[in-house]
């Protein structure tokens, strides 16, 4: 049973397992023994829990990934304006949500969407900290962003081939568009080594799907080593 089910159930139960579990005469478990033992079990799930954020985090962002991601020439292609509403889909750690927050500025919006309620977690704690108030999350289901209001433009980096029948779930994104909205697509198109960990989709299969979303492809930027960068707007 995983550590969070296990909290979940009821706290009698838990208890009465604790003891018609043991085996009689058999030696305490660190369970059995003490009910300060509880609490080192749940501060050593709190400290997991939040290392596994750290460590996505880590994943997502890696070192030195400015480099060659070019954070500010990205979002500087993307021509924003203040007041704009944008939806940072599969927002990870927020990469981006944070530079979309300034770039938009207070009278704008950021959604940061994604199906992983802690990384989100970690954007609300920080956006809050840092005085981000302009940013806010958004729990989506894997086939739908889920967001509260149309936006100027979805964006999506590094998400692309994470999502499952794309062509459906586009075409029906449609409907979070303002008039003149736009999709933005960045994502690993299989140039550069790490192609061999599979997280890639070829620019003609992004192109393609895209084109049978019902988008026309407004912009193709190259100014990347290794990823497609392809803005849409609906046909
Ligand atoms: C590789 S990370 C990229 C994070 C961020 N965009 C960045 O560039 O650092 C992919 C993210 O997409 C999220 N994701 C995967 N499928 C999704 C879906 N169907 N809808 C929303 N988010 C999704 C994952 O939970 C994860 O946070």
């Amino acid at each position: 049973m995983g550590l969070i089910a296990y909290f979940r159930r009821p706290r009698r139960k838990r208890a009465k397992a604790s003891f018609e579990e043991r085996p009689s005469g058999g030696p305490a478990t660190l369970a059995h023994r003490d009910p300060k033992s509880w609490g080192l079990a749940f501060l050593a799930a709190l400290v997991l829990l939040a290392g596994c954020t750290s460590f996505k985090r880590l994943a997502y962002e890696g070192f030195g990934r400015d480099g060659w991601q070019k954070p500010d020439e990205v979002v500087a292609a993307l021509a924003l304006r203040a007041g704009d509403r944008v939806a940072d889909l599969g927002s990870g750690g927020g990469y981006f949500t944070f530079r979309f927050s300034k770039a938009v500025g207070p009278t704008g919006k950021v959604y940061a969407v994604d199906v992983d309620r802690d990384m989100l977690d970690y954007i609300g704690a920080r956006a809050k900290e840092d005085g981000h108030p302009n940013i806010e999350t958004v729990l989506a289901k894997y086939d739908d962003p889920l967001l509260p209001e149309s936006v100027d433009l979805i964006f999506t980096c590094n998400v692309y081939h994470h999502i499952e029948g794309r062509v459906e779930y586009f075409a029906s994104a449609a409907r979070y568009l303002r008039p003149g909205g736009r999709i933005a697509i960045v994502d690993f198109d299989g140039r550069h080594w790490t192609a061999i960990l599979g997280h890639t989709t070829p620019v003609e299969v992004v192109k393609k799907e895209m084109q049978e979303a019902g988008y026309r492809l407004e912009r193709e930027l190259d100014f990347l080593d290794r990823q497609a960068f392809l803005v849409y707007s609906r046909r």
